[in-house]
């Protein structure tokens, strides 16, 4: 059994430790987060075709707060059963219509209401988004461009991060979309983000349509450029597994009208995934986190 993690200032004294996480007794408030926050949430509700018969509240009253680690960012994990809110969460943050804007409540990322989307957030989403008509390198560079940035500059930071994401600058830069596997498109996708070096970064399931061995390499790969972009990463996930390994901490989510039930700090990734998918206190966190969640998919 590992050591409890040391509290952070100001939380509640009543955690319980389950192997690598660490359960708060409840959600953490803004007066408990001495840092500044980069996301907070105060009862948000987002409630859909408002007025209509097909009228359907997805989140309500979601409060919780991301402390902003400077040079560092947090990885925080989204849990919960399908259907519960994870992507409205998500893209409320990102500005994205039609969830933005929420019906109720404050999204505030640094302090400030989200207007719209913005290059301080960027977004990985599951299905490998790609503009097919664009090479490689015009895709990963596509976001710099928006920017302005000279073409030289843009390109050279663009050859940069495809070797970053492990693709092959001479073999795969001048490829199609259409020529890549799956996992080299969600290869292309993340760089496209990573390269603007937002604040923060969404991404809404990204390896859920890879197979078990790529999202593995994918995992450790992510573990080693978050390390390098020092943002702060949101990351919704349907394996618990993926969160546990990826997560700083880990939020559980209820049944729709979603809401945000637990938080757990989690020790940080520092082996290869397969290497500490396989320890005991590793495997404790997760059955207590599916535990929770089989609970909640059987109390619809
Ligand atoms: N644009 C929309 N219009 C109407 N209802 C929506 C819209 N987007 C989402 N919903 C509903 O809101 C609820 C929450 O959806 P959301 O996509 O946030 O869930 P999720 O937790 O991401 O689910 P999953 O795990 O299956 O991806 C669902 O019941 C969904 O049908
Ligand atoms: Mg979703």
């Amino acid at each position: 059994m590992s050591q409890p993690l040391p509290a952070s200032p100001g939380t509640a004294s009543h955690e319980h430790v389950v192997g690598m996480g660490t359960v708060l007794d409840h959600v953490r408030t803004p007066r408990e987060v001495l840092r500044p926050h980069i996301v907070e949430f105060r009862n948000v509700t987002k409630t859909y075709n408002v007025g209509k018969a097909e009228e359907f509240t997805a989140i309500r009253d979601v409060n919780f707060v991301v402390e902003d680690i400077a040079d560092k960012g947090e990885f925080i994990c989204v849990l919960g059963p399908s259907g519960c809110g994870k992507s409205t969460i998500l893209r409320l943050i990102a500005g994205l219509e039609p969830q933005y804007p929420a019906t109720g409540g404050d999204v505030l990322v640094l302090g400030k209401p989200v207007i719209g989307s913005g290059s301080d957030r960027g977004m990985v989403f599951q299905d490998y988004t790609s503009f097919d008509h664009r090479t490689v390198l015009e895709n990963v560079t596509f976001g710099l461009e928006c920017l302005h940035m000279p073409r030289k500059q843009r390109d050279e930071l663009g050859r940069e991060w495809i070797q970053k994401m492990g693709l092959n600058v001479e073999n795969d830069a001048q490829k199609y979309p259409h020529e890549l596997s799956g996992g080299m498109r969600q290869r292309v996708a993340i760089a496209r983000t990573l390269a603007l070096k937002p604040r923060i970064i969404l991404m809404d399931e990204p390896f859920g349509a890879l197979d078990p061995l790529t999202r593995l390499n994918m995992q450790d790969l992510l573990v080693k450029l978050w390390k390098e972009v020092q943002a702060t990463v949101f990351f919704i996930t349907h394996s618990i597994e993926e969160a546990v390994f990826l997560g700083d901490r880990v939020y559980l989510m209820s049944n729709s009208p979603g809401t945000i039930t637990e938080e757990l700090k989690i020790e940080p990734a520092n082996r290869p995934a397969h290497e500490m998918q396989r320890q005991p206190e590793f495997l404790e966190a997760v059955y207590y986190i599916r535990d929770k969640i089989t609970k909640l998919e059987s109390n619809p």
